[in-house]
């Protein structure tokens, strides 16, 4: 891998994208290799939290390439987009739960990708924008869909119609920012984050995840059939009988599935 370095830190997994000249801007390179990374770790069982971030104290991403962009047709367009999608549907789908430690500039792609972690952290100098009409072209990365999904539709317009910048404030105002922290604690604050999700039972962490999302594309009614099957499902597993055992003899759970 060129572009985007991995550290196994016990039941963490930290991503980062390493390509600090261009502020961490996503070519089809670097798109690639985070998708081959998160493949990767995807069937890691022991990996529990994926935290992804940039490298540099400048940007988590400053958007997909423009140099690589400015010379591309209507098919490579499409094409560029797809690894966007990729790359932000195994963020969104997979067994670990992912984080954004946003340490910066998330623009465009940038921004996308964040949108699609189930927990965005941001430092205090982090900045959100989709500023794709600035450039001629729309958000291509999923930022159409999902940041309205996060923050309502008429505040997802706005930035999207303006492209203007948000700061970490403004971001978790908004509800685009879970939490606000100085820099310097960014990664601490999302390792700290992380491990008290991988120490909860994994498997039924992983099922929750999976309702969730769930609620964001179908109604209220199938929805709720989902959460029955999945919780019918959760009852069938090791850790639940340890962790209601555990929980009647006053004794510290130890949780196995996954
Ligand atoms: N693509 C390619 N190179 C980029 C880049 C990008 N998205 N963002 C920054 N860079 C490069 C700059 O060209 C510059 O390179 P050189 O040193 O070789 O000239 C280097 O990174 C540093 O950038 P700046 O000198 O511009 O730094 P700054 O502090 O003055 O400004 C910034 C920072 C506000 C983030 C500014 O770089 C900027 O506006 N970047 C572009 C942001 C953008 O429009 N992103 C959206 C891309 S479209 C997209 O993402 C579409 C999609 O969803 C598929």
């Amino acid at each position: 891998m060129e572009f985007i370095k991995l550290t196994l830190e016990e039941e963490l997994a930290i991503v980062t994208i390493d390509r600090p000249k261009s502020l961490n801007a996503l070519n089809s390179q670097v798109y690639q290799e985070i998708i081959a990374t998160l493949g990767q770790i995807k069937d890691m069982d022991e990996i529990k939290v994926v935290i992804l971030t940039g490298s540099g104290d400048k940007a988590f991403a400053a958007g997909a390439d423009i140099a690589q962009m400015v010379h591309e047709d209507a098919m490579a367009g499409r094409r560029l987009s797809g690894l966007c999608h990729d790359a932000a549907n195994l963020l969104e789908g997979m067994r670990q739960v992912t984080i954004a430690a946003v340490n910066g500039f998330a623009l465009g792609g940038g921004c996308e990708l964040t949108l699609a972690c189930d927990i965005r952290i941001a430092a205090e100098n982090a900045r959100f924008a989709l500023p794709e009409v600035t450039l001629g072209i729309i958000p291509g990365g999923g930022g159409t869909q999902r940041l309205s999904r996060i923050i309502g539709v008429g505040r997802a317009k706005e930035l999207i119609f303006t492209g203007d910048q948000i700061d970490a404030q403004e971001a978790y105002r908004m509800g685009l920012a879970n939490h606000v922290v100085p820099k310097e604690e960014l990664m601490d604050t999302c390792r700290a984050l992380g491990k008290k999700i991988a120490s909860r039972a994994s498997y039924a962490v992983f099922l929750a995840k999976t309702a969730v999302n769930s609620s964001l594309e179908i109604d209220l009614k199938n929805g709720a059939e989902r959460e029955k099957d999945l919780l019918g499902l959760a009852f069938a597993t090791h850790d639940k009988r340890e962790g209601m055992e555990a929980f009647l003899a006053r004794r510290a759970p130890d949780f196995k599935d996954f």
